[in-house]
């Protein structure tokens, strides 16, 4: 199991990487031809600076548009921020203070982490405008972060596993050493679904992480009558032409 888990993890690290890679490369080479920043928009760089981290940090423009989604998504992707802080303890020796200091938060931050997802799927599943757009991988993609926070919690609450052990493992993947990994079926779960995730991330919906510093409605200054927008691929042509 611990040779499988790691070649497991392994593949999945690189297809993330990748696969991330190539996706970012892709949206950076993609034309953006027009000026469409959605308005009121920000006149200065620093400005659209701004308005990006509200967007990131906030999640903005939701709010403004609908705030029982905010609140769901608000809360899980927190959670997650949390959840995903506390466990860079399997990877660090010695663990960072700040990352010590967080751990009660980050444990309960699995729970409501589960709690958000959970209001988003219902959202899916019982509004019907929501429910008639979407598609078997919006489904899908909720039921594999809540099986990841179902599993970990589990193994927080219920059925412990060895975390000292589970530490040895990733510091030893880490350095190309592979070690002892418990054999708990729900280490073996929780770990095999966030594998899933790693690979997927770069080909689903995911992407919208990376993804929104690229959308031009949000990335854009509103200066189109103090300069012509010309997108940098425009500009190189024109540079070549004269
Ligand atoms: C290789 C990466 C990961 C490893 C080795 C790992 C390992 C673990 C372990 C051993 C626990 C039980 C903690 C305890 O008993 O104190 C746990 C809990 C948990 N894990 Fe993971 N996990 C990983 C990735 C993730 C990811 C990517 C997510 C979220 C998408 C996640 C979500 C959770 C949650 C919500 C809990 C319960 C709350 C907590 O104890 O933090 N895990 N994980």
């Amino acid at each position: 199991m611990a040779i499988l888990f790691a070649v497991l993890f392994y593949f999945a690290g690189i297809l993330l990487l990748g696969g991330l890679a190539w996706r970012i490369a892709d949206y950076w080479r993609t034309p953006v031809p027009l000026k469409i920043p959605t308005t009121p928009a920000p006149t200065t760089s620093g400005g659209v600076v701004l308005r990006m981290m509200r967007e990131v940090l906030l999640f903005e423009s939701l709010f403004k548009s609908n705030l029982w989604i905010w609140i769901f998504g608000a809360m899980f992707h927190f959670s997650l921020a949390l959840v995903l802080l506390r466990h860079l303890r399997y990877f660090t020796e010695p663990v960072w203070s700040w990352v010590a200091l967080i751990q009660p938060f980050g444990m309960y931050a699995g729970i409501t982490m589960l709690l958000g997802l959970g209001g988003l799927w219902g959202r899916r599943l019982f509004v019907e405008r929501i429910r008639y757009i979407s598609t078997p991988s919006d489904h899908l993609m909720l039921l594999l972060l809540m099986g990841i926070a179902a599993s970990g919690l589990m193994m927080k609450f219920l059925v412990h596993t060895d975390v000292i052990a589970v530490k040895g493992y990733f510091l030893g993947l880490m350095h190309l050493d592979i070690q002892m990994l418990p054999g708990d079926v729900l280490l073996f779960v929780h770990l095999s679904l966030v594998a899933s995730l790693l690979i997927v991330f770069p080909f689903s919906k995911l992407l919208h992480a990376p993804g929104v510093f690229f959308s031009p409605t949000r990335n854009q200054k509103d200066n189109p009558r103090e300069s012509r927008h010309l997108s940098a691929w425009a500009a190189k042509m024109e540079s070549e032409k004269s």
